[in-house]
Parts: structure tokens; sequence; C-alpha cells
């Protein structure tokens, strides 16, 4: 069977629930098991990676496709962000998606600006957080919505014997910062899912695939280049258990013309707290995180890789 569209939280319950009954298969074989996949549309192959790993470990499979208005501070950002429907709906069965979810906005907010949120606290305000107030309360709050959403009222299976829960949602580890706040958000406020991360997608060339390279022009998309090389550049001193010296791999990036770094930062993979590799003289041991965002003409892109 074909993916099928719905635009309501009753639509999406009712359906999931009844392809859950219909999903052969005991639990340990992926058997009363759901996977949700939270987009705002426009999606790429990125995007197709999340999905495809849904459907490889659940019986059934639902993605949301919901420009979400909360996590947009500039309401020109908001208007320009690309509508791809049609094109989304052939990524996702593609992928082999059951259910699209692609809610107005009235579904999602019916009294209009939610007055409760979900707050990111400190680590919202860092890092993406400090060039874009706001825009963490507002992904959680609508993370929040949809986990609560796409949860169906019957056919899930008991976590198995390992804990793995039977509810499981799929985040791109490209957004570092988003995922590790999300799974922040469902220890502290025992959300019954288990959140999967999902690996960056590369073009060939090392450009991280995101839904606003699309803006950029030939020259940008080449000048953008710099963003992977000087992470690559941290991963090689890391490997070689080098001092990381992160001011030259900032040197490099503010020597290509048309790029505006906003930070490049070594973090921890858990808490995103900075670590002392920032003082760039010790030998690099153990596993960190390397975060950087530059504007690059119009757009302002964010890439990380892994350290250790
Ligand atoms: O990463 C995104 O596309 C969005 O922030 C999300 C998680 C779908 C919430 O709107």
């Amino acid at each position: 069977m074909g993916i099928t569209t719905v635009s309501t939280i009753a639509e999406l319950k009712a359906l999931s629930a009844q392809l859950l009954a219909a999903a052969p298969g005991p639990a340990g074989h992926g058997g009363g098991t759901l996977g949700l996949v939270p987009t705002m549309g426009a999606l790429h192959r990125g995007h197709a990676e999340l999905a495809r790993a849904a459907v490889a470990e659940n019986a059934v499979v639902v993605a949301s496709v919901f420009v979400n208005p909360l996590q947009f501070g500039d309401p020109v950002d908001l208007e320009r962000y690309p509508r791809t429907t049609e094109a989304d709906l052939a990524v996702l069965d593609a992928a082999g998606v059951d259910i699209m979810f692609a809610p107005p906005v009235e579904e999602m907010y019916p009294g209009g600006e939610p007055a409760v949120r979900v707050t990111a606290g400190r680590l919202g305000e860092l890092y993406e957080g400090a060039s874009r107030p706001g825009h963490f309360d507002g992904a959680l709050t609508v993370v929040a919505k949809l986990l609560h959403a796409g949860r169906p009222d019957t056919g899930l299976a008991p976590a198995d014997p390992a804990g793995r829960q039977s509810y499981r949602a799929y985040f791109g580890q490209k957004d570092a910062q988003q995922l590790a706040l999300v799974r922040r958000m469902v220890a502290d406020l025992n959300f019954p899912v288990d959140i999967v991360p999902v690996p960056i997608v590369r073009d060939s060339d090392g450009l991280a695939l995101s839904s606003r390279n699309r803006f950029l022009s030939d020259g940008e998309r080449d000048a953008a280049l710099v963003l992977s090389r000087a992470l690559r550049l941290l991963r090689r001193r890391a490997d070689a258990h080098e001092p990381l010296d992160i001011p030259s791999a900032e040197e490099l990036v503010h020597m290509t013309p048309g790029v505006e770094l906003d930070y490049l930062e070594v973090v921890d993979p858990g808490t995103l707290a900075a670590r002392a590799e920032n003082c760039q003289d010790t030998p690099f041991t153990g596993q960190a995180l390397a975060l950087i965002a530059a504007r690059v003409g119009p757009v302002r892109l964010i890439d990380n890789v892994t350290l250790g």
C-alpha cells in the first residue's frame, strides 16, 4: 500500500492504529512499533535517510510536514521557507513511509499561539539560540505536540527486554543542538519515546544537505564548502591526537570571501558544554563535537562533526 496523507490528529491516530493492527510480526521483529519523522518539508536526501531509517525498524512510519511558525523569529524567513508538498509526498512514498501528516496551522495551534510553551533553558540560548532567540522554545514546543499527536492510542507493543520503546522519533544529527535539546526534553519530562539520531548526509564535495542550500548561488555554494573543510581539518588533528588549533580553522573560514563565521566551538557531545579543547594547545583526547555556523550570502548554514 502507498502513502496516505492526513491533516488532522484524529485521522492520524485512527489510521496509525488501524495500520498497526494490520501489521504482521512480533514486537521483536518490528511488529507493534511506530516511527515518527518530524520535518518541516522541503525534503532532500537527508530527510529521505531519516525516513528510511524509520522504515527499516518499524511496522508503521509517520512523517510530519509542518512549517512551525513558533520557531521562526523573522516573519520574512517564515514566509520564504520553501513549501513543496507534492515533491515531499513523493520523497516519503519512495522511502516507504505509510502516513504523511500535514496539518494546517489551526490544527496544531487551534487557540492561536500557545500561552504555555516548552522552554529550552540555558542550552537554548547558546550557539544557534544566541542568534535566534526563542527558536528552540518554538521547536521543542512543536516537537512535544508532534510526539503526542503521533503516538497511537492502540497497537503499540510494550518496550522490548532491552528497554527499547516501541514508539521512536527520528532526528538528524546535522541539527546537533536541536537533537541534544529534544533528548533532554524527553528525559527531563518523561516522554515515553526513544529518540533515534540519524547521521548527516552530505553531497559528494562535503556540503551538508540542508533545505536552505537551494537559496545559494553557484559561487556561494562553492564558498560554503569551507564549513566542512574547517571541520575536516579539526577531525584530522583529533585523529592524530594533536592540539586542535581552532584559530587556524577559523582563519580558513575568515579567508573565504562571502562567508561570515558566527561560531566554531568544540563541545561535549551529550551536554554541548564547551570543552577545554577550545584552549588550543593541549593534545586532543576523548570525544567531542565540533559545531560551526556561518552566513553565506543570504543563508545561515550549520554543520558539525564528531571528534575522537
Ligand atoms: O528540524 C526540523 O525540521 C524542525 O525543527 C522540527 C524538528 C520538524 C520541528 O519543527
